[in-house]
């Protein structure tokens, strides 16, 4: 299979080139693929993800064809094989897709085109990985030794997942934090407060209300007191370290309004990075290298 499905796939070594690729591209190396065309297929909400990659496509002077998937045959029970097969002899050279089965991309092995995973399940989220990774490359030149803490709703999160596997691979020190009843015991886990004063690296989570089987027990307001970045918590944090968050962000529940945007806060830097990221993607998938 072509194209980029889950980081484990990748070595650390592919990874740093990749990142590396993208910030070239950030700092104005120029590729074109006039005569490519790409389908973006989104069968869950997105904004970033969705439109970040379009811009990418768009940049790399790729034609987008935005699949519908609200209008398409896949109401009349055509599968997700199916559909890409299509896709595939309509002469299109590759795909781009989030789902909410995890591993969705097991099922498309025969597909020849490159296929480009914007999110599956809970399972693995590789670009967000690959532009968290280049925003902590940029801030602090490397990986080996750092401290992170990932704070949350971790056990429904794909960022989480395909965050903790990768840099524990590239040398950071990765911690998990944020309500008992969300501790999948990924990672090794560390009390709120004493992750705010210890982390270079502080990722919040938005709560995955949409993958809950039962009610959080706590309103929102509890939440943010209890586990979210107020002003008081960013207070704490060394003066070097970061916040950082995949979004969509609750402002007034995993972080303060006033935080969101503060001057630790790489939260709008992450989505311009994603751009980069998805194009040095593509681009390396589209020249034979994914
Ligand atoms: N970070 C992220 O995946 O955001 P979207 O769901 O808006 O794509």
């Amino acid at each position: 299979m072509r194209g980029l499905f889950t980081l484990k796939d990748l070595s650390t070594d592919k990874i740093k080139e990749l990142i590396r690729y993208a910030e070239k591209l950030k700092k104005g190396f120029r590729i074109q693929y006039p005569d490519k065309k790409i389908v973006t297929m989104f069968f869950e909400n997105s904004t970033r993800t969705h439109y970040s990659f379009q811009v990418a496509l768009m940049n790399l002077g790729i034609s987008v064809i935005d699949f519908d998937t609200k209008e398409s045959s896949i109401n009349k029970g055509e599968s997700l094989y199916d559909t890409v097969r299509t896709f595939e002899a309509l002469g299109v050279d590759g795909v781009i897709i989030r789902h909410s089965k995890d591993d969705y991309y097991k099922d498309l092995e025969t597909i020849r085109i490159p296929i480009f995973n914007g999110g599956d399940g809970k399972a693995n989220h590789p670009t967000q990985s690959l532009l968290d990774l280049m925003t902590i490359h940029e801030e602090f030149g490397k990986f080996e030794g750092l401290k992170c803490c990932i704070m949350g709703d971790i056990s429904h999160s794909r960022v989480a997942h395909s965050n903790i596997e990768v840099m524990q691979r590239l040398g950071m020190e990765v911690y998990i934090s944020g309500p008992e009843e969300f501790n999948d015991h990924s990672a090794k886990w560390i009390p709120v407060d004493e992750a705010c004063k210890t982390m270079d690296v502080i990722m919040l989570l938005r709560i995955q209300f949409e993958r809950h089987q039962e009610k959080m027990g706590m309103s929102k307001e509890e939440y943010h007191q209890r586990y979210g970045m107020t002003e008081e918590r960013m207070k704490m944090m060394k003066d070097h370290a970061i916040i950082m968050h995949p979004a969509p962000i609750n402002r007034g529940v995993e972080i303060a309004d006033s935080v969101a945007e503060c001057e630790k806060s790489r939260i709008y830097k992450q989505m311009t990075n994603g751009v980069y990221i998805r194009m040095a993607v593509i681009s390396d998938a589209l020249d034979g290298n994914l």
